[in-house]
């Protein structure tokens, strides 16, 4: 392992935090149920500056002339380790991850009063974990005691989030190479569960493709809850049971991606249940293809992140008047929004540590001030187009809905489409030919 993509970012963070001091703790082991805990995850600002992986661990940056990079985490633990697994410690840590000082966890508590002393500011995520704003605050006015030995604490407190948000907003080479990683696999699971889709199978049967897919090459695992709905489930924007079965007319949903080294792939495919779509079918999906085809261009640098989005709702609008759901213009039903009872969600969001990942999508709040597209981001290209059941549609597209989801880095002179699962009609068929 290289530490050298933390270290950079962390130096980089030192350099904003000027006189400053920063608190970033990873996340806690949870409970899930009795003495049964979810499976661990840190938290992505932490990981993002330290690539370290056990939960107990807290990163301290002290910026100024003598800057200082300090890691707390847990002990060596004969013990623990015999029945828990492996622990770095800190002296191991502090050299494999290229801090310039580590200590044990328990010793957080009482070095930090002296480590926020006589500093301008501090910097944490206020008001993400209430244990920590508690922890912080105590420290403070512990400082804030020794006021008469001429100790000052910290006059401003900053929240770190914007500084960090922003840095994460532009991948660097070693997120793009592990997101693209990410992606590859998670292509190859949405592959699979086409190869093995049979009608009569349940949602979950091809779910177990994906997870198996996604572990079988080494991903951890999803990345968010899967959701596999068969026909109209695929209205129900967050369907999650994925418990029914799979009937031979209908479309099948998946929108599931995997995580590897911390990043998220996000990727949805639809596809006929029986291998090969139906008239109507097929045309909603050429229509939402088209959509994407048009948002996809759209994604450049100096667009504004709303450009993309307009371009697939113009398409959309068009298949809309086309399909006869709605009547009248496309601007018209731009500026009336009668898309919006089928297409109901944005075009996309960023993609990184958090599938919904963090950073502005807006720089204020007039009209045209959405963010401007850069190198480096990186975001999900996602229409749709959803028609319930008994919706006042023509009857033929009751319980069609149709979404495709890809991931997209923006370049030098547009943008990348780093995912590759089959997504024209002729490649799904192809690749869903049972002969
Ligand atoms: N999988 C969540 C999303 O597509 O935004
Ligand atoms: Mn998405
Ligand atoms: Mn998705």
């Amino acid at each position: 392992m290289t530490h050298q993509p933390y270290t950079r970012r962390r130096q980089h963070l030192l350099t904003t935090l000027a006189d400053g001091v920063a608190i970033i703790p990873t996340a806690p082991e949870r409970i899930r149920n009795r003495d049964a805990h979810y499976p661990y995850r840190f938290d992505s600002y932490f990981w993002y500056l330290s690539g370290f992986p056990e939960p107990d661990a807290v990163i301290v940056l002290v910026g100024g002339t003598n800057p200082r990079e300090i890691l707390f985490c847990r002990e060596k633990n004969e013990e623990r380790e015999t029945w828990d697994g492996f622990r770095y410690g800190p002296e191991t840590a502090c050299h494999a991850f290229g801090f310039s000082e580590a200590h044990p966890i328990a010793s957080l508590e009482q070095m930090l009063p002296d480590l926020l002393a006589n500093r301008r500011s501090l910097w944490h995520s206020l008001g993400h974990d209430a244990d920590w704003d508690q922890r912080i605050a105590q420290a403070l006015n512990t400082v804030r005691s020794r006021n008469r030995d001429g100790t000052r604490a910290p006059g401003e407190i900053r929240d770190l989030r914007g500084v960090l948000d922003h840095m994460r907003l532009s991948k660097d080479d070693h997120e793009i190479d592990i997101m693209r990683h990410a992606a590859d696999i998670a292509s190859a699971g949405h592959a699979c569960a086409m190869r093995a889709c049979r009608p009569g199978m349940a949602e979950y049967e091809l779910e177990a493709e994906l997870a198996y897919e996604f572990r079988r090459r080494g991903a951890d695992g999803h990345a968010y809850t899967p959701i596999v709905a068969g026909g109209a489930n695929a209205c129900i924007l967050h369907y999650v049971d994925n418990n029914k079965l799979l009937a031979a007319h209908s479309l099948v949903l998946i929108d599931a991606g995997c995580e590897v080294g911390g990043y998220a792939s996000d990727i949805t495919r639809t596809f006929p249940v029986s291998g090969r779509f139906n008239p109507v079918q097929r045309e909603v999906y050429e229509i939402v293809l088209a959509a994407q085809q048009a948002a996809i261009a759209a994604v450049r640098p100096g667009a504004s992140f709303t450009d993309y989005h307009q371009a697939a709702l113009r398409v959309l609008s068009q298949g809309l008047i086309d399909l006869k759901v709605i009547t009248g213009s496309v601007d018209g039903a731009l500026e009336s929004e009668a898309y919006k009872p089928w297409y109901m969600h944005r075009t996309g969001h960023w993609l990184g540590l958090d599938v919904h990942d963090v950073g502005d999508y807006r720089t204020g709040s007039a009209d045209d001030d959405w963010v401007r597209l850069a190198p480096g981001m990186a975001l999900t290209v996602e229409p749709g187009l959803y028609f319930r059941p008994g919706a006042q549609v023509p009857k033929a597209l009751h319980g069609v809905a149709v979404r495709i989801e890809d991931d997209v880095f923006v370049s030098a002179d547009g943008c990348t489409v780093y995912t590759s699962a089959p997504r024209t009609i002729a490649e799904i068929e192809e690749v869903m030919r049972h002969d």
